[in-house]
């Protein structure tokens, strides 16, 4: 039986045999074809599937270890800043563990599948009048100065838990893919994975090591333009981030793979959401939707050479944000209980 990324991958995390294990048996997500996507840039193209997730984001990856050593180090609370998926994991990993969870989100910005999650398992949110940036300064110090243990992406348990996304794919493929496509917020996952892939091939289990492509939303490109966003504007609100906490390890990630990291616009993030789900078959929420914006763009700029094996990982569960998915989707119609009428409202007859 499957037991989590921590029991899958034990001998290459940083945990003991007296690490209590939190864990809601995260990972092992699939890697799925995505036939629609490969015909469009002439690459093999995989999506690494985060939102099967137990809380439907990649956020789980990290909260499992995040978690488990804050337990191990005594912890009885824990405290987040979060654009929505890191308070809704924080929240459902603290509820397993019976210890308190305290989350920092932006006012009126986050999405509101994300919001009832933290609100369902108990956490104690507060809706900060700033932005997440705002937020993570805010908990930072809060974990400084009180007895709470911080779980963002700076606590580097957490990448050590998200690298196991990078384990997985090299052993579905049998290899490291050509080039790895991610979204960028807080820039945790992009350093993650580049972490993973290097100790994958120094263990020689890969021969490769992927080029990392990183893509921002236009409005909250800090890392593309080289400055701090103090306003950052997307419809993407998961990477709704103008001052990234580990912005030099995803330029390291970036420079030492060939890579790139590039903005993508909130109208090809849009296109490619809509894309995923009318022709993959993946919902997916917008931010997760900006790697698969960003590597159409890419291939559209010619940069994906033919025949490329690309792993994009969708980060995150489109039923996260309802409000987004049915505001643009056409609106159903309401008819009679008649044969005829359905039959003729569908086309059929
Ligand atoms: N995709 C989704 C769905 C996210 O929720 C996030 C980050 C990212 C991508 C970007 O990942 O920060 O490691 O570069 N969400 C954080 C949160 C900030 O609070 O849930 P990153």
């Amino acid at each position: 039986m499957y037991r989590g990324l921590i029991e899958a991958y034990r001998d290459r995390l940083p945990v003991t045999d007296k690490t209590p294990v939190v864990t809601l048996h995260e990972g092992n997500t699939p890697l799925v074809p995505a036939p629609a996507l490969s015909s469009r840039t002439g690459a093999d193209v995989y999506l690494k599937v985060e939102g099967a997730n137990p809380t439907g984001s990649f956020k789980d990856r990290g909260m499992t270890m995040a978690v488990s050593k804050a337990v191990e180090e005594g912890a009885k609370a824990i405290i987040c800043a979060s654009t929505g998926n890191t308070s809704a994991s924080a929240a459902a990993y603290a509820a397993r563990a019976g210890i308190t969870c305290a989350v920092l989100v932006p006012q009126g910005k986050i999405a509101l599948g994300k919001l009832a999650q933290a609100l369902v398992h108990g956490a104690k949110l507060l809706q900060v009048n700033g932005n997440f940036d705002d937020c993570l300064a805010l908990a930072s110090k809060l974990s400084q100065d009180f007895p709470v243990s911080l779980v963002n992406s700076v606590n580097i348990f957490r990448l050590h838990g998200q690298k196991t996304a990078a384990f997985e794919i090299v052993e579905a493929l049998g290899d490291a893919p050509d080039i790895h496509c991610l979204p960028v917020g807080n820039a945790g996952n992009i350093s993650a994975y580049w972490m993973g892939y290097q100790e994958d091939e120094e263990a020689g289990n890969s021969s490769r090591l992927p080029r990392m492509f990183g893509f921002q939303a236009a409005g909250a490109a800090p890392i593309v333009t080289g400055k701090v966003v103090e306003e950052p504007s997307t419809i993407a609100t998961a990477i709704r981030i103008g001052n990234p906490a580990s912005w030099t390890k995803a330029l390291d990630a970036r420079d030492s793979s060939g890579g790139l990291i590039n903005a993508v616009t909130d109208r090809e993030i849009l296109t490619a959401y809509r894309l995923l789900a009318r022709e993959v078959g993946v919902f997916v929420e917008l931010g997760s939707a900006a790697s698969v914006a960003g590597l159409l763009q890419q291939a559209a700029e010619g940069r994906i050479p033919a025949g490329a094996t690309v792993v994009c990982t969708v980060t995150g569960h489109g039923l996260k944000d309802p409000e987004w998915a049915i505001s643009t989707a056409p609106s159903p119609t309401t008819i009679q209980n008649d044969v005829l009428i359905a039959a003729r409202e569908l086309g059929l007859a």
